[in-house]
């Protein structure tokens, strides 16, 4: 099984995008870091943006995720102009951010990791009080059906792997309504084994409806799981290729800035 068949991938490119950004710019003073990007998200696909360290992957989906406002262009969610003034006004859209760093408590259970303070309650007034049977069967079945069996849902944070820890995040995500997940390099600090499971889980929560935005570096990656592929250069993109209408080595030498990778083949001899 190669890489290219082992996902089955989305036939969902004629739905409508559930997130639209059009020409957006982001400018830091006189740092133009997005000089006119358009990107789109469907329900059950995997978009990938791909670009070299400061091409603008993490100021784009900063735009997407409330974190940054655009200096120009213009953002639609569901069909309707929506602005997003904090990053709460795009999670509570349905706009869900795993960061690399994962914002998680290594010594807390999965469990408390996984609700964060939202954990469900029983009883009523002064009696309220957290449902913790229920928090850890939510939690130990959600894990489960990413294909994480955790030891038991006092387990902490810190003895789960990196890749085990993504998972965590993004099951996070999904159980609290995420229509749109993104993923800034989630596979970048990972080996094979790790890697390979976190592109599972992206697989899964894809099934579900989701629509999943993949920032990353390696092309292998992407196109192990990607329905689409964006590629930013310099803050600008030259456009989205669907799965199947672009080859590895040009995706590569795009990321690359063409011009710049035939160089460096040439002075490596061709070993890049
Ligand atoms: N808050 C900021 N103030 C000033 N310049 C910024 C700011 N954030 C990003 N930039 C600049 O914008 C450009 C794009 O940066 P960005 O972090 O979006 O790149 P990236 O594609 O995520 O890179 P990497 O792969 O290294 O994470 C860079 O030139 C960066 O220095
Ligand atoms: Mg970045």
């Amino acid at each position: 099984m190669t890489e290219d068949t082992k996902f089955h991938h989305g036939d969902a490119t004629d739905a409508a995008p559930i997130v639209e950004m059009k020409n957006i710019e982001k400018h830091f003073g006189n740092i133009i870091a997005l000089a006119g990007v358009s990107f789109d998200v469907k329900p059950g696909e995997c978009h990938c943006l791909l670009g070299d360290n400061g091409a603008g992957k993490s100021t784009f989906i900063k735009t997407m995720s409330g974190v940054h406002k655009p200096t120009k262009g213009e953002i639609y969610f569901e069909g309707k102009p929506l602005h997003f003034d904090t990053p709460r006004d795009a999670m509570e859209a349905g706009i869900a951010t795993v960061f690399q760093d994962l914002a998680m408590i290594p010594l807390m259970s999965v469990t408390r990791n996984f609700f964060m303070g939202r954990e469900p309650t029983k009883g009523k007034g002064l009696l309220k009080r957290f449902d913790v049977e229920q928090a850890n069967e939510v939690c130990m079945e959600e894990m489960r059906k990413m294909g994480i069996n955790l030891r038991g849902p006092d387990q902490a944070v810190g003895t789960l792997s990196g890749g085990e820890r993504q998972t965590v995040a993004i099951a996070r995500a999904v159980y609290f309504g995420a229509k749109i997940l993104i993923l800034d390099e989630p596979t970048s600090a990972l080996g094979v084994r790790q890697t390979s499971n976190v592109l599972a889980t992206i697989d899964r929560v894809r099934s579900q409806g989701v629509g999943v935005v993949f920032i990353s570096h390696n092309v292998r990656h992407a196109l192990a799981v990607g329905d689409r592929f964006t590629v930013l250069n310099r803050g600008k993109t030259l456009g989205t290729a669907k799965r199947g209408d672009i080859t590895p080595e040009e995706l590569q030498d795009l990321m690359a800035g063409g011009q710049e990778m035939a160089e460096l083949e040439g002075s490596l001899g061709g070993t890049v």
